[in-house]
């Protein structure tokens, strides 16, 4: 609330030359509800627009108004004093005009002006559906969507990334916020993430440890979720890492599962390539096996979703993202 001059009879003599002019009270009335351009109130009031000018003129030496600019327009909004000699003679204005007919054909043509851009808002979307995705390109906001969603994440979460490998996930997930314990067995990989984490905005956010799947370098329950993202068909022992996985995920944590899956039920090409060029021990694991090596290592609510692979020179295993939940009492 703004705070206005107190009482004295110049101020008193002010006010009431401002306050009895019938078009400067309906300005107000007007400004006090919506911020409006000079375009706006010329339509509104019906008045030519030398007079509104002039009228907004007086308002704003007085202290009145307060602008904002947007784009090649000039918005203007009364926020009334709380106390002294304006507030008190806009309470005593406000309260004359209550059933005044002149203001409320104002206020209903602002209705009516509010009503006819939320339906050009409306009619413009309305008129694109789909189309608003190749529109909305233009804004080249894939980072900014990340952060946005990311912001729905709690704060300071601590997330193990198991075979964090060069850490573009653990990046990630720090520039979101999170706090991640980066864990690799190879030396190699953890230098090159450490690179990235130097370049970081808070390098501490990312603390890279080494280790490996089967023992990892962390406390029981130490963090709140663990990801492992395309690592799982390097692991010798995938029921053992997962047992692993599910120790140092604190209770009521989170475990989520990145990789390539083999359903059972077709038959799957031999991809030896996968094997030759990235060096894979798996080449996927069908969603039951993965789906008993987490219930068996105490976690619940099992969720697994299958994605088909978007590669199109490479023929790639479709993939899946699997979750489970630590229970909140201590494992059995
Ligand atoms: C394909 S990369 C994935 C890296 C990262 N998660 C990503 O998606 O960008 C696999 C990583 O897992 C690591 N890795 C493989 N077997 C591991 C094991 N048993 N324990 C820890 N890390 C392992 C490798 O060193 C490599 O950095």
């Amino acid at each position: 609330m703004v705070e206005g001059p107190p009482m004295t009879v110049d101020t008193f003599q002010r006010v009431v030359k401002t306050l009895g002019d019938s078009t400067r009270l309906r300005l107000l009335a007007l400004l006090e509800r919506q911020e409006l351009s000079v375009a706006d109130l010329v339509k509104l009031l019906d008045l030519p627009q030398s007079t509104v000018s002039r009228h907004l003129a007086h308002l704003k030496e007085q202290g009145l108004l307060s602008e904002r600019r947007d784009g090649a327009f000039c918005y203007s909004r009364f926020t009334p004093p709380s106390d002294g000699a304006w507030g008190d003679g806009w309470l005593l204005a406000r309260g004359s005009l209550r059933d005044d007919p002149q203001i409320a054909a104002d206020a209903e043509a602002l209705d009516a002006l509010l009503r006819a851009r939320t339906l050009g808002s409306r009619e413009f979307f309305d008129s694109l559906g789909a189309e608003w995705d190749r529109l909305r390109k233009v804004f080249q906001d894939d980072l900014q969507r990340a952060r946005a969603i990311g912001r729905l994440v709690p704060r300071g979460l601590t997330i193990a990334d198991v075979g964090t490998g060069t850490g573009v996930l653990a990046m990630e997930m720090a520039q979101l916020g999170m706090r991640v314990i980066a864990i690799d067995q190879s030396e190699a990989m953890l230098a090159s993430a450490d690179a990235k984490r130097a370049a970081l905005k808070d390098p501490d956010r990312v603390e890279l440890r080494h280790g490996a799947a089967t023992d990892l370098p962390l406390r029981d329950g130490e963090v709140d979720a663990v990801l492992a993202h395309m690592v799982l068909h390097y692991v010798p022992s995938p029921r053992d890492a997962i047992a692993e996985l599910a120790r140092v995920v604190r209770p009521g944590g989170r475990i989520v599962l990145v990789d390539f899956t083999a359903p059972e039920d077709r038959p799957q090409p031999d991809r030896e390539w996968l094997q030759k060029d990235l060096g894979v021990i798996w080449q996927g694991f069908a969603i039951a096996r993965v789906r008993e090596w987490l219930e068996r290592a105490g976690l619940r609510n099992v969720e697994i979703e299958l994605h088909e692979s978007s590669s199109d020179d490479r023929d790639l295993p479709a993939t899946f993202i699997a979750c489970a939940d630590r229970p909140a009492d201590p494992l059995t």
